[in-house]
């Protein structure tokens, strides 16, 4: 036995030479639970390897983990954001190609023995290696998820990635960031086999002796005719033009060209079908260095360390508070939301008694919560027997029987005060004593359903959003009684239905629905200022919102919006007044995709027009407005975008002045999770960073200008240009 680590106690790596001859190559960063490549891998990576080529006795090398679940689940993304100029990180990169290549050109065999995550640097290891045996398990994954964080793989994954497959296989990966589960990396050759955990590492010695002893690697990629098709695009120059033309201008129609690094995913693999493996490499580190330094990336992994830290975070900002233990839910109202919600509950292994009033609205909310796990199922996501486990969680009633021992009741019955107070009574009548009442109401107050309450300190507000088995975000709101444990057992709950949570101060519109006020609202002026319905949204979507304004309006119902609206002037006042003429499409009977009659066309009428979205022109005359009619928009595209923008900025920034945010991570989560702002620029309060708050106060009161009192500037920001102020460090 020979431990090459022995002079470095904190080593991650370690060697153990195998009588056969077989150097098993361990991988375990000390003190942590999951493996990285840390600073040091180079250092690390060159010593071992090289020690291994001098070596001997070896005459091959597997690499494996020393985690349970993680073989190597990427570089260590505090290290990264912690790389400052474009300079040090072109260097970095081309250290790291030197320490990879080490691996790649060693001419003793080394197989990747993979169980767990095998992610970003990760796989571009397991890459570099002249094997890769994997275990059969759910956990076993591949992926370079980079673009993800707004950067590209830097140490020739890509590449490598395309060596094995096809630069189309790399471009696909490379691009959505997405996994490679073993079955797919196996017909795609990036797999030599797929074995159980337990004969893994006993498998991965066999298959490097064997390639050690001359046995070829086979090239087991079994495509199919597109694929074939694909093949022969890359073969020849003209081919590879038309591939790399194609995905550029898939990428301008899918970001809006927000997002450097998928462009710079293509020039790398370009540049290695054009002009060769090291050409590539040198692009790939200037690439890399470039994206690291950007302000899109440094938003990106704001957001990364954000969600990371929320995981950790019980939602209240006393440590000693301990959430309950709950075991089983009761969701009453079997409608979209609440079988939504039922659906995420029961998938997480959280029993749940589904009540409605009726046995076809319960029959209707089975429906949904089975087609959900239907389609899992044909995803290959969850298997048949793994469905009918998640469905044992479920149980439903007409009334309150078996809800004796239910601790936590998530009500989601129509949007109506006295109907909500009315089940907040049979509930504390019914269920457990002193069990929590959470509202998932969009627009009522929690305060004002609590009233109803003889414990108001057991009643939250658990705000999800549509549909919620795709929403990544739940919203809490905690009243001025709401116990401190309540919210900490209500975030514990949304976490573990796999949401984001942020909790939020009770208001009206809460923040996520308060936010987007102002900013429907101006979409709305500048629509009776002449502005076509579909200019409106291509503007936003330009922008890099994921739907315009007008299409949102449609989805989320016009008569929601309708009866939300004079409840937030009530509250807020003028700077909520949305134009006169939009009460008027209620009045029309118009109220949105639900029966097929907005600002849109749907059903047969859409069907009739062709493929895409097509405007009702009728909605201008019930807007009482003329269609309009011109070549070149009245208002240019960058004012359209800025007037909605700064709107929902400000209303943002209202918020945080008035302590309805816990903090400005979370007004940033909130608004990019729940609503849609572009996660480019990070969330409202980041964007005001980048922007300086000085520059921001000054485009909304040269608004306020022309448009007064709607205009008004939320003091914070105010307050923060004044002293020149940040939100981020
Ligand atoms: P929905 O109309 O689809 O479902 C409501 C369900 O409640 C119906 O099945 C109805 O039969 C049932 N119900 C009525 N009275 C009941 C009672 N006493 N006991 C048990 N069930 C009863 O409505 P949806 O869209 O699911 O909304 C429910 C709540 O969620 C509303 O408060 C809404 O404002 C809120 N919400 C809705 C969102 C959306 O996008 N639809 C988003 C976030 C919140």
């Amino acid at each position: 036995m020979n431990d090459a680590s022995s002079s470095a106690p904190k080593a991650a790596l370690t060697v153990d030479v195998r009588e056969n001859g077989v150097a098993v190559i361990t991988y375990d960063v000390p003190g942590a639970t999951m493996n990285t490549l840390r600073k040091d891998f180079v250092e690390e990576f060159g010593a071992v390897f090289d020690g291994i080529a001098k070596n001997d006795a070896v005459r091959a090398a597997v690499l494996i983990s020393g985690k349970k679940d993680s073989f190597i689940a990427g570089a260590d993304i505090d290290m990264l954001s912690e790389i400052h100029g474009v300079e040090t990180a072109e260097t970095m990169c081309h250290e790291g190609h030197a320490a990879i290549a080490k691996l790649a050109k060693s001419t003793k065999p080394i197989v990747a023995a993979i169980h767990g995550a095998a992610l970003g640097g990760g796989f571009e290891v397991a890459l570099a290696c002249q094997g890769r045996i994997l275990s059969h398990s759910r956990k076993t994954m591949l992926g370079l998820p980079e673009v993800k964080l707004g950067l590209l793989p830097g140490l020739s994954g890509l590449q490598r990635l395309a060596m094995l497959t096809s630069v189309q296989v790399a471009l696909d990966f490379g691009l959505t960031g997405k996994n490679m589960r073993p079955k797919k990396a196996l017909k795609l050759g990036v797999a030599d086999d797929v074995v159980p955990r337990p004969i893994l590492e006993k498998v991965a010695i066999a298959y490097a002796l064997s390639l050690a002893n001359g046995k070829k690697r086979e090239k087991k990629s079994r495509i199919d005719r597109d694929e074939l098709m694909q093949f022969a695009l890359e073969k020849n120059p003209v081919g590879r033009s038309v591939l790399f033309k194609k995905a550029r201008e898939t990428l301008d129609k899918k970001t809006g060209g927000h997002y450097p690094s998928p462009y710079r995913i293509v020039d790398v693999l370009e540049t290695y079908a054009q002009s060769g493996f090291e050409k590539s490499q040198a692009v790939e580190a200037r690439a890399f260095a470039e994206l690291l330094d950007s302000d899109v990336s440094s938003n990106l992994m704001g957001l990364f360390f954000a969600t990371t830290a929320m995981k950790k975070d019980t939602g209240v900002d006393d440590e000693t508070i301990e959430p309950r233990t709950i075991d089983k839910v009761g969701v009453l109202g079997a409608g979209l939301m609440g079988a939504g919600i039922t659906s995420v509950s029961i998938d997480k292994g959280i029993e749940v008694r589904l009540k409605d009033r009726d046995a076809a609205s319960v029959g209707r909310g089975i429906k949904y919560v089975c087609g959900i796990l239907d389609t899992k199922v044909k995803r290959r996501h969850m298997t048949k027997p793994e469905r009918a486990e998640v469905l044992g969680r479920l149980s439903t009633t007409v009334d309150y029987s078996g809800m004796k021992k239910v601790e936590l009741v998530i009500e989601a019955v129509f949007e109506d005060l006295d109907l909500k107070r009315t089940v907040l009574k049979d509930v504390e009548g019914s269920c457990a004593p002193g069990v929590i009442f959470a509202s998932n109401t969009s627009s009522i107050p929690i305060s004002k359903i609590a009233e109803a309450s003889d414990k108001p300190e057991n009643v939250v507000g658990m705000h999800y959003f549509s549909p919620v088995h795709k929403m990544p975000l739940l919203e809490v709101i905690r009243t001025e009684h709401t116990a401190p444990e309540v919210v900490a057992t209500a975030v514990q709950i949304g976490k573990r239905q796999g949401k984001t949570v942020i909790v939020v101060r009770d208001g009206v519109g809460f923040y996520t629905s308060r936010i987007l006020g102002p900013y429907m609202n101006e979409a709305s002026y500048m629509l009776s200022e002449g502005i076509k319905v579909d200019d409106l949204d291509r503007a936003m979507t330009k922008f890099g919102w994921p739907v315009g304004p007008m299409t949102l309006a449609d989805e989320v119902g016009l008569d929601v919006a309708a009866h939300i609206g004079p409840i937030m002037v009530a509250e807020f006042g003028e700077r909520m007044t949305p134009p006169p003429t939009v009460g008027s499409l209620v009045e029309d009977g118009r109220k949105g995709r639900k029966n097929e009659k907005g600002f849109y066309l749907y059903g047969k009428a859409a069907k009739k027009r062709g493929k895409g979205k097509h405007v009702d022109e009728t909605v201008y005359a019930a807007l009482k407005l003329a269609t309009p009619d011109y070549k070149t928009s009245p208002i240019p595209i960058e004012e359209i975008q800025e007037r909605c923008n700064l709107q929902f900025i400000n209303e943002a920034l209202h918020c945080w002045g008035e302590g309805l945010l816990r903090s400005p991570r979370d007004g940033d989560i909130g608004a990019i999770f729940g609503l849609g702002f572009p996660p480019y620029l990070g969330g409202p309060f980041r964007h005001v960073d980048v922007l300086g708050a000085s520059h921001v106060l000054g485009r909304i009161e040269y608004y306020q200008e022309r448009f007064g009192a709607r205009w008004a500037p939320a003091p914070a920001l105010a307050d923060m240009a004044k002293a020149g102020t940040r939100f981020y460090d």
